[in-house]
């Protein structure tokens, strides 16, 4: 009778396996970037709102904001988030545009 649902387990299987292991946007978002910015009414007022960024910058700018904000702006009072890796930055750009 098992045997009929191999496939069925298999797959909910790997879904899991694979969300596991994605970075979740979300979640770097809440720990890293909400103290300052707020994202569809989540998230602080001090900085601009990130709401609607993906009307105003394209990817390659949110990368290089991440990576070097001075790049940007030279007085940049934003941090530069280095530490994080290109599929954690990726996962949070996909976020924001979403
Ligand atoms: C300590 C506060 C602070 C934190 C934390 C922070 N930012 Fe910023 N961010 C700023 C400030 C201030 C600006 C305004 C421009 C500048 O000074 O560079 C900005 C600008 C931006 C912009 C450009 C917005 C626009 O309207 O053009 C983006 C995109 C952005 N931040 C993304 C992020 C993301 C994603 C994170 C989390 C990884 C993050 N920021 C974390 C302070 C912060």
């Amino acid at each position: 009778m098992l045997h009929k649902y191999r496939f069925y387990f298999m797959a909910v299987a790997l879904v899991f396996l694979f969300t596991g292991c994605a970075p979740d946007g979300a979640k770097i978002f809440k720990k890293e970037c909400a103290a300052c910015h707020n994202f569809k009414g989540f998230g602080g007022s001090i900085c601009p709102d990130l709401t609607d960024v993906k009307h105003r910058r394209s990817d390659a700018w949110i990368r290089q904001q991440l990576r070097d904000p001075s790049v940007n702006k030279p007085d940049s009072r934003m941090p530069s988030f280095e530490r994080l890796s290109d599929k954690e930055v990726q996962a949070l750009i996909d976020y924001l545009k979403q």
